[in-house]
């Protein structure tokens, strides 16, 4: 490919690939998609129900403006590794069918599936001949679960199509760079054979993909695009609050990336308990107050320490729903390794379940009364004894008295080996032991 800037992209000058390739629906992802695809050597038939977007990619022409599009379908086009119809039945024999139809919003903020629907009928409708496999790519985006709900019932009738998700990332503007250099490739499902036939597409890419289950698949689009709304809203609200406090926002900003560790890194992205400790919650309170002062609303800050709130306050409804009276609870401080209790959600958790009236005794490797000093032993002495009392030396005593742990903090593993040989049931707020397994990765051959 050429550099970034240039409107031109390698057209391939190879073999036509056996494998066909359908592409339902010619808008932005589809139409890239389809040219894209047939770079890389695949027989593409884009299929779309405007005729004039048919037309077009026929004609070699680009059916809106993206950056490089127009080459690629000329080329691809005259190669006849590309070719558009506004009928289905010119996929017949297609191996693998990719969805791209729209799902606008509906008026009340719902994803619209009416496209989508239609288009499945569509597809449906015109298996009646056929027998040979048909694997179809959900590459629209759509809610977690509407492969299963949705689109597999449809074809319960038809044992040789398969369903799989393969979310789309590209950005407009960029798009066919962003295919041809993916950020990231998803399939998911639940045939492997599938999943594999659409990955093993990709291999030129030289992007490794990433396996998952169907509905993991589905949901992996939203989280993206949550992620980078939050983001954008994040640099937004920093900036503006720099620039009211005659700080330059971008120098806040380009510094703050630079820290790779636990900035823009996968630190704090597990999902997890509530945060607490002496500084997050402290400097979250002193930024909005002062942002208030100035008349500055600033959205995104100000909810995450209710988002925070909220998520503690889940934690302990489904602990209050447990049938267990006598609670163990593993963890004190605010996270493991400390003994720092100061704003330690843990606490308020512990106040919440005695207030319910339910039995908790508690542990914390590092908050052993008799050992720790200073203003730890203080604040557990005068602030709150009634919690102190509760504290247990050892994991064991813990284990051997409760019908049920609460784990707060990440176990070291020989605390995590004693919990899995009391055989005490848990709930794992840190979800170190959440098994959610995704499928193995195959060997993938063109
Ligand atoms: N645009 C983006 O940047 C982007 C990026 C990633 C994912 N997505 C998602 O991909 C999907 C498609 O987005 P888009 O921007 O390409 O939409 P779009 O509206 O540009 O294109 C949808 C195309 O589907 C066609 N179509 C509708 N029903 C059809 C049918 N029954 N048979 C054949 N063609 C049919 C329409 O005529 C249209 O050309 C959406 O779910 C979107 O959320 C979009």
């Amino acid at each position: 490919m050429t550099s970034e800037n240039c409107d031109s992209f390698e057209v391939n000058s190879g073999q036509v690939s056996a494998t066909h390739v359908a592409v339902l629906g010619l808008g932005y992802v589809g139409c890239v998609s389809a040219a894209c695809l047939a770079n890389l050597g695949y027989r593409v038939t884009g299929v779309d129900r405007d005729e004039n977007k048919v037309a077009n990619v026929m004609s070699g022409i680009a059916p809106f403006y993206e950056t490089g599009l127009e080459p690629l379908i000329r080329d691809n086009v005259a190669a006849g590794r590309l070719r558009a119809s506004t009928s289905i039945n010119d996929i017949a024999d297609a191996d693998v069918a990719f969805v791209c139809v729209g799902t606008p919003s509906e008026k009340n903020g719902n994803l619209g599936l009416e496209q989508l629907r239609r288009a499945l009928h569509e597809v449906r409708d015109s298996l009646s001949e056929r027998t040979k496999p048909l694997v179809l790519a959900i590459r629209s985006t759509v809610f977690p679960g509407t492969c299963e709900e949705t689109v597999i019932p449809l074809f319960r009738d038809y044992p040789f199509v398969s369903v799989v998700s393969n979310p789309e990332f590209l950005r407009e503007g960029v798009a066919i760079k962003d295919f041809l250099e993916p950020s990231l490739i998803v399939v998911g499902g639940e045939d492997f054979d599938s999943v594999e036939r659409v990955a093993s597409l990709y291999v030129p890419l030289q992007v490794p993909p990433c396996l998952v289950s169907l509905r993991t698949a589905e949901m992996i689009k939203y989280a993206c695009n949550a992620f980078h709304a939050v983001k954008v809203s994040f640099a937004n609200e920093i900036g503006a609050l720099s620039a009211r406090l005659n700080v330059d926002p971008g120098e806040v900003m380009s510094t703050l990336c630079e820290d790779k560790k636990l900035n823009i890194s996968p630190a704090y992205l597990k999902p997890g308990f509530a945060f607490g400790g002496s500084c997050l919650p402290k400097d979250l309170r002193a930024l909005n107050y002062r942002a208030s002062r100035l008349d500055l609303r600033l959205p995104l800050l100000e909810s995450a320490l209710l988002s925070n709130q909220q998520h503690l306050q889940r934690a302990i409804d489904a602990i209050l729903d447990l049938p267990a009276r006598k609670l163990g609870v593993f963890g004190l401080a605010f996270k493991e390794n400390t003994d720092d209790l100061r704003e330690s959600p843990v606490v308020t958790l512990l106040e919440q379940l005695i207030g319910k009236g339910r039995e908790v005794r508690v542990f914390d490797p590092h908050i052993q009364l008799d050992s720790i000093y200073g203003s730890n032993r203080n604040f557990i002495l005068q602030q709150i004894p009634h919690i102190g009392r509760l504290l247990d030396d050892s994991l064991a005593q813990t284990l051997s008295w409760c019908d049920h742990l609460v784990i707060t903090q990440k176990l070291r593993f020989d605390l995590a080996l004693q919990v899995k040989e009391a055989g005490v049931s848990t709930t794992d707020l840190v979800g170190t032991s959440l098994a959610y397994t995704a499928l193995p990765a195959p060997a993938l051959a063109v």
